[in-house]
């Protein structure tokens, strides 16, 4: 065990390998106003979504290492690749080592256990980024839950550039957005239910919503991640009273501060204090 560690309580940590986690722990703050937050984008270094999985891997052990340091004893990985890609390596190989009393939670599985209960056709569809639908992590964790569920994913390589972009209400995301869902809906035309698996997405729902056939769900993770979270700090006392709560929150990119702080508007973040930081 790391004895170099703070063990005092913390803040909650999440991560994101950029700005889409500022989607997430929107919708967190929301719930649960009362904890104090650190946010750490590796704007360096993302997009994660077309990187190996080893890379997500390394690079989300730094990060979650770094958030230690800052005294979090709970980080959130609010970012849908490396959930897919580091969590169970970080779960199972890494913390028992590190510390084996905090706790790293992904935004997959409280995603995969709505979508058994919103299902009527028994057919979900999956859009995310390469890397998520590579790794099969939405299939798996679902199918655990819900083995009798028919789960069909498409991956959409443009929509993160094209939110990061600012053109999420422009022309040209029609196209792309129009295109993947119909491909997807071809693929398994009994899908009802559509879970947007990559924190960029939210952004792009005008566009989803006018090209997703009615009937079918949307299903933006957010609040789903931050009922989640509520659930378990009240099922884990222990861990609650290791979270520190004065209702604040710091920024931490591994890219210039001041360009953080204008993109991340897009996400519809309010004015922040933002630090650089390294991980390296
Ligand atoms: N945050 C990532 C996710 O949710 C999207 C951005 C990226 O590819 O790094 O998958």
């Amino acid at each position: 065990m790391n004895k170099l560690l703070p063990q005092a309580p913390g803040p909650i940590g999440v991560f994101d390998s950029g700005y889409g986690g500022l989607t997430i722990l929107k919708s967190i703050r929301e719930l649960l106003p009362q904890y104090d937050y650190v946010y750490l984008g590796d704007n360096a270094r993302a997009p994660y979504g077309s990187r190996s999985f080893d890379i997500v891997y390394q690079f989300t052990r730094q990060a979650i290492m770094k958030l230690f340091e800052m005294g979090c004893q709970l980080v959130i990985l609010g970012c849908n690749t490396a959930s897919a890609k580091a969590l169970r390596s970080i779960q199972q190989n890494d913390l028992p080592n590190i510390d084996p009393l905090r706790r790293v939670l992904g935004v997959i599985r409280p995603t995969a256990e709505v979508a058994g209960k919103l299902t009527e056709t028994k057919h979900v569809g999956i859009l995310a980024t390469p890397g998520t639908i590579k790794s099969e992590s939405y299939n798996m964790e679902i199918n655990k839950l819900w083995p009798e569920l028919s789960v069909t994913g498409v991956a959409c390589p443009l929509w993160v550039p094209i939110v990061e972009n600012n053109e999420a209400e422009g022309a040209g995301a029609d196209y792309f957005v129009k295109k993947r869902i119909n491909h997807i809906l071809w693929l398994d035309p009994d899908i009802d239910t559509l879970i947007l698996g990559c924190t960029h997405y939210p952004i792009l729902m005008p566009k989803i919503e006018q090209y997703v056939p009615d009937g079918i769900q949307i299903v933006s993770q957010g609040e789903y991640v931050a009922d989640s979270l509520k659930d378990y700090l009240s099922r884990h006392t222990d861990m609650d009273a290791r979270c520190t709560k004065d209702g604040t929150v710091r920024y931490y990119t591994t890219e210039n501060a001041e360009k953080f702080k204008e993109a991340a508007r897009i996400f519809g973040a309010e004015d922040m204090n933002v630090e650089h930081i390294d991980l390296e």
